[in-house]
């Protein structure tokens, strides 16, 4: 990393949460330069005064440390891998910092290949969705080296709020996978009993009222109670991307002969709002699977 001034920042993937991640580095006065598949969407951060690579090598020869934030294991193969990938324009000092949420194998995968260029990696899942993307108050998930993490902490503060050191690298992944199994079992509650009491004339306000001021309550259930009650299903985070964080976490599962019945059953059924066209639906629009079923559309 340049020492003495601010590291060049580059920033891959400016899909719903990436184009909020990454003007904070512009705010905070870092020279930034940009990547995204289809390079329509770099014209707006462009316009704010990023740069714009053309591939992933160019953003890394450009750049000090680069974040990404692309939707999936495939998106970061084709990252980091390809033949314009950001491992051909790493070297020594160079560091990456991978937000996407994958699987803890790709992350060491891709931390084996930039350890041999001599540079370093963190991963770094997130939390907060889109709207702590637009606030620099995600919660980050950090796995790999405690020094590494120290040095690029700046910059992890630069996008959130807390960043929890997981231990080594892949658990950091691993830790995401389980956090988006219990926002999976919490949806699911939430679209079960918002049908049933429905069918029993109970209004959903009245049960989060209960919800709410019981041990059992959750900030979750006020945010996505709020948007069942509206009907609004604008995406904060997709079902398409939910399905490819529990098929990450059930072969997890499997590989560690562990059973996870309950996760399963709640996977099919948000395959079923994909298969109903629903899969670009914010999360809870897996509720009208559920509706459906019950008669109530
Ligand atoms: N949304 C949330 O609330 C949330 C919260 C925490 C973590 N995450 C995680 O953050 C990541 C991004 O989520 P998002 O909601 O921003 O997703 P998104 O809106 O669907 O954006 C996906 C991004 O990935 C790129 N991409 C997809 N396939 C690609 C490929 N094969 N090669 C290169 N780039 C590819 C897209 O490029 P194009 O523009 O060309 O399509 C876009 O920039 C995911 O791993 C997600 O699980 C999301």
């Amino acid at each position: 990393m340049t020492s003495g001034s601010k590291p060049r920042i580059g920033f891959a993937g400016l899909g719903l949460m990436g184009i909020r991640m990454a003007p904070h580095f512009l705010e905070k006065g870092y020279a930034l330069t940009v990547w995204n598949r289809t390079p329509e969407k770099c014209e707006a951060m462009r316009a704010r005064g990023a740069s714009v690579a053309a591939t992933p090598k160019d953003l890394a020869e450009a750049s000090d440390v680069v974040f990404c934030c692309v939707s999936d294991p495939a998106a970061v193969e084709r990252l980091i891998f390809a033949e314009d990938g950001l491992v051909h324009g790493a070297r020594p000092g160079f560091r990456y910092v991978e937000t996407s949420t994958i699987s803890p194998d790709l992350a060491k995968k891709v931390d084996a290949a930039l350890s041999a260029k001599g540079a370093a990696m963190l991963e770094a899942p997130v939390t907060g969705s889109k709207n702590g993307a637009q606030n620099a108050s995600l919660l980050l998930m950090i796995g790999g080296s405690k020094d590494v993490y120290a040095e690029l902490l700046p910059l992890l503060q630069v996008i959130g709020s807390k960043a929890i050191h997981c231990g080594p690298m892949g658990s950091a992944s691993f830790v995401k996978l389980l956090g988006n199994t219990y926002i999976s079992f919490m949806l699911e509650a939430l679209a079960e009993t918002s049908v049933l009491a429905n069918k029993a004339d109970i209004p959903l306000e009245k049960v989060l009222e209960v919800v709410m001021a019981s041990g059992f309550a959750s900030p979750y259930y006020t945010f996505k109670g709020a948007a069942l009650i509206k009907r609004d299903f604008d995406q904060h985070f997709s079902i398409d991307l939910l399905v490819k964080d529990q098929n990450l976490m059930l072969q997890e599962a499997t590989a560690l002969a562990a059973p996870m019945p309950g996760l399963v059953a709640i996977r099919d059924v948000c395959q079923a709002a994909r298969d109903q066209g629903f899969g670009q639906d914010d999360i809870i629009g897996v509720a009208k699977v559920l509706e459906r079923a019950a008669g109530l559309t």
